[in-house]
């Protein structure tokens, strides 16, 4: 087993390494490509190509598996996925929220499902949720490709205190069910609780930005799956809000954090780690459907296996290949009102390699 670990850690030194001489040139012709569309003032085009090198996440790190790799044994076990369309979420806001940002957040979520009629603009997010339908469970069906939300509700007064730990994330969920009972059927949907900026959470920056997993019907009286993900803005950005924030130790001299797409680090940096949440809670809903290694306690899922990559030509400290606005803002994807986004990849059953909308093929 020790020895089967450290071979499979040497062919992976073996890949970045590869990885890393790949992205370089990559970034290299970026670069002039980059300088020549600014410079042609005529040009429509709003937005250019970068792939900027940046210091790696402060987690994590050890679960990147940048590309492609025949290695990353990423198996079916035999569980559910949300498969019943659409997926119903039940949002609950946790603490004090803007509705600026309440509707930024809502605004992604309905971008997932494809637009009826009227093309959305590529790259869309509802191109970036085809990658999570390609999962199925054994009776053949796909993870659904439409999302709705299905009810909200908003619990200002902190009704569970201002930290949360992992068990009592589940009474936040029991709080919203006994306060607002959700008219639709709830049992057969998913919760997604978002804390504000103010509320810390067990494990929060220092081991998880966000995490899921399901009810405990003791607790909230039904078995569903639920997602936390919390505002790091004030508690910890270069952790959480990557790539909108980097590790302080890189202050100065170093890469520069990159500009968010809807001005707010904090919320910004929420809509790639929602998105990596709802795609493992669809493909590992009860934690016993897609993910690879052998336990089930730490699995690591579609989401962790891209995590920090972007685009094409991400690896070796650079995220791939994203677009810049005429203000400099990043985003990778858009969404319903023009919305953009800056969302991580997902691993692709298909390709067995991360994939997204912006690839450059
Ligand atoms: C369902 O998943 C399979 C296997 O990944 C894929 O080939 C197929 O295109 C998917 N169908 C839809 C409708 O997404």
């Amino acid at each position: 087993m020790r020895l089967v670990e450290l071979v499979y850690i040497l062919l992976l030194l073996h890949l970045s390494t590869l990885l890393i001489i790949s992205s370089t040139n990559a970034a290299a012709n970026n670069e002039q490509q980059t300088l020549k569309t600014t410079t042609d003032s005529s040009s429509s085009s709003s937005s250019s190509l970068f792939n900027p090198k940046l210091p790696p996440r402060a987690l994590s790190v050890s679960k990147k598996y940048e590309g492609s790799s025949n290695l990353v044994n990423l198996r079916y076990h035999m569980g559910p996925v949300l498969s019943s369309s659409p997926i119903n979420i039940y949002l609950i806001w946790y603490g004090k929220w803007a509705v600026s940002h309440q509707l930024l957040i809502k605004d992604f979520l309905l971008s997932i499902s494809p637009t009826r009629g009227r093309r959305s603009r590529a790259p869309s997010v509802s191109d970036w949720w085809k990658t999570a339908s390609l999962y199925t469970d054994q009776t053949g069906a796909n993870i659904s490709r439409s999302v709705v939300i299905a009810g909200e509700y908003s619990d200002r007064k902190y009704s569970v205190g201002t930290h949360l730990t992992r068990l009592t994330m589940q009474n936040v969920i029991a709080e919203a069910v006994r306060s607002k009972p959700f008219t639709v059927d709830h049992k057969n949907g998913i919760y997604l609780i978002l804390t504000s900026v103010d509320v810390t959470v067990q494990d929060f920056c220092r081991a998880v930005c966000g995490f899921h997993y399901f009810t405990f019907p003791s607790v909230v009286g039904f078995t569903v799956p639920y997602a936390w993900v919390g505002n790091s803005g004030k508690q910890c950005p270069e952790v959480c809000a990557y790539p909108f924030a980097v590790p302080g130790y890189m202050a100065g001299n170093g890469p520069a954090a990159l500009k968010p797409p809807n001005g707010d680090v904090g919320v910004d940096g929420m809509m790639s780690v929602i998105g990596h949440e709802l795609a493992e809670m669809s493909s590992n809903p009860l934690v016993n459907a897609w993910y690879a290694g052998e336990d089930p306690m730490a699995p690591t899922e579609i989401g962790d296996l891209c995590e920090g990559l972007y685009g094409s030509g991400g690896g070796g400290g650079y995220i791939g290949q994203v677009n810049k606005d005429k203000e400099g803002r990043t985003y990778n994807v858009i969404g319903r009102k023009g919305r953009k986004f800056l969302l991580q990849w997902l691993w692709s059953p298909v390709l067995n390699a991360c994939a997204g909308p912006n690839a450059l093929d």
